[in-house]
């Protein structure tokens, strides 16, 4: 019989502390939103200690999809810290606080400066503190593959007896291999088994050299109950274990780990577009799973063997990771249903039926002025919509410009709304984004660095359309601002303006 994995998502946790990922409150809550679609067992909600922006996201989380889904946020061993865990979590109906300590010399010696005993005591009274708020409390052995291994069991045999009810070996630096990893997990299983039945072993694993798929996988072979893992494998600099890669490798060798998922594999490829669009993270196209090029067969050998039978060359279908065909070119006369269709299929939530007539009558007018309406169009409608909706009309949005190019003195002005205000101005630059970031700088009277600039072409349709990406520094944190357009030098004013707006936003909540 298949054993059943749970699954812990990360994603918004360790997955928002990489640099430029930060995501709003309304972000945060829409793919939290689409983390249930997908039915992960545990949602990883945020650091609710490190800002009142976070705790306040953890807590929406745990309000609006901690009905069905168990709601975590974590917590380092100290008592301010389980105590923000719980007062944003406690909605849920499955809430779970997650303790994070070091076990390995270089934490205890380096980060602690006390001795082994003292760390394994704080360790221990944590988790009797959380247990006194609520039942459920996991307990993560951080570094543990570079632990000595008699301490790490010391170490876990105590927060066990203190009452913890999961136990997480995480590979904090990326630092196992797979067979090693998998043995470590076999000989803590072989004990925890013993000594408790019922506590849950748990994974968590890091991808500095490559390997965070495959030692997750090896944990499970060895008996690791439950998995830790990021949609895009996004997390601290290489990132975690992707969950789309982990949970195909158990549904398509489902002879070789006998083991499943509750995961609804159909919502993968949407859940993996959505986190890109929001964080600003493009997927490398030929990742596992949700590249776009993941399904694209190209060589004549391979299309030839395709043609005659598709197992030849497909060991599963874009079908099951959702990744067939998604996309419908919508117009002014698709309607309601289709455009409500195309915005659910991106992972939206559309049940505020005020927030959906307002959206979709931006769509028509949308569609009256670009006749064909296609998916990243939908994607910026709905985000742009929501983005201002949330600012209470405090955000700033493009009025008008006009950037003139030239050798000597290229030349921007720009108009500007926030709110009721309008702002006008013209600068001179290097170059004509320069110019144009440059006027937008004096009006929003924010000192922001331009830290990153990148431009696609995305050519569908009638019109090629240029992607902007930058990322900008204000006040040592890095902030994204992403936009689409036929222009390309209006897509560079907006998207320079979203990463403006992403800093308001963040202002407002922490
Ligand atoms: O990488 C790590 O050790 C962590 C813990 C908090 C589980 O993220
Ligand atoms: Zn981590």
């Amino acid at each position: 019989m298949s054993r059943n994995i749970i699954v812990f998502d990360t994603t918004l946790r360790d997955g928002e502390q990489v640099p430029g990922a930060k995501l709003n409150l309304h972000q945060k809550i829409e793919i939290a939103q689409q983390l249930k679609r997908l039915q992960v067992d545990i949602i990883e909600a945020g650091f609710p200690a490190s800002s009142l922006g976070d705790f306040q996201a953890v807590q929406e989380i745990a309000r609006s999809v901690g009905d069905t889904v168990s709601i975590t946020a974590l917590a380092r061993a100290v008592k301010g810290d389980i105590d923000a865990v719980y007062e944003s979590i406690k909605l849920a109906q499955n809430p779970l606080i997650h303790i994070v300590l070091g076990t390995s010399n270089i934490h205890v010696e380096k980060k602690f400066n006390r001795s082994k005993d003292a760390v394994m005591q704080m360790g221990v009274d944590a988790v009797k503190y959380a247990k006194t708020l609520l039942p459920n409390v996991q307990y993560s052995t951080e570094d543990a593959s570079r632990s000595d291994f008699e301490y790490l069991w010391g170490t876990i045999e105590a927060v066990v007896k203190a009452g913890a009810t999961m136990i997480n070996v995480p590979d904090t630096v990326g630092y196992a291999v797979p067979e090693e990893f998998g043995h470590l997990i076999y000989r803590i299983n072989d004990r925890l088994k013993n000594l408790n039945p019922d506590v849950i072993l748990s994974v968590h694993c890091h991808n500095d050299l490559g390997m965070a798929t495959a030692n997750t996988l090896s944990a499970i072979k060895n008996g690791a109950q439950k998995i830790e893992c990021t949609i895009n494998g996004l997390g601290e600099r290489a990132g975690n274990a992707s969950l789309e890669e982990v949970i195909m490798g158990l549904k398509v060798r489902e002879n070789f780990y006998g083991c499943s998922t509750n995961i609804n594999t159909k919502e993968l490829v949407r859940t993996s577009r959505l986190v890109s669009h929001l964080t600003g993270l493009d997927v490398q196209v030929n990742k596992a799973i949700t590249g776009e090029n993941a399904f694209a067969h190209s060589s004549g050998i391979h299309q030839d063997g395709l043609l005659k039978d598709k197992q030849v060359y497909e060991i599963m279908t874009p079908e099951e990771v959702g990744a067939e065909s998604m996309e419908l070119i919508l117009t002014a006369r698709s309607g309601r249903h289709a455009f409500k269709n195309a915005v659910e299929k991106m992972g939206f939530d559309t049940s505020d039926a005020a927030d959906f007539e307002q959206l979709f009558n931006k769509f028509l007018t949308l569609a009256d002025a670009k006749k064909e309406v296609y998916d990243h169009d939908v994607f910026y409608l709905v985000t742009n919509h929501r983005t201002l909706a949330q600012g209470e009309h405090q955000l700033y949005e493009l009025e008008s410009f006009q950037v003139v190019s030239n050798e000597l003195h290229p030349t921007a002005t720009v108009r500007l709304r926030k709110g009721d205000e309008i702002l006008t101005d013209s600068s001179v630059g290097d170059g004509p984004i320069d110019a144009l970031y440059s006027v937008i700088r004096t009006l929003v009277g924010l000192d922001v660095e331009l830290k990153d600039y990148k431009i696609n072409s995305l050519s569908r349709g009638k019109d090629a359309v240029g992607r902007v990406n930058i990322r900008i520094v204000y006040q040592e944190k890095v902030y994204t601002g992403r936009a689409m357009d036929t222009d390309i030098i209006k897509a560079s004013a907006i998207a320079f303006l979203n990463g403006i707006n992403a800093i308001l936003l963040d202002a407002t909540v922490s």
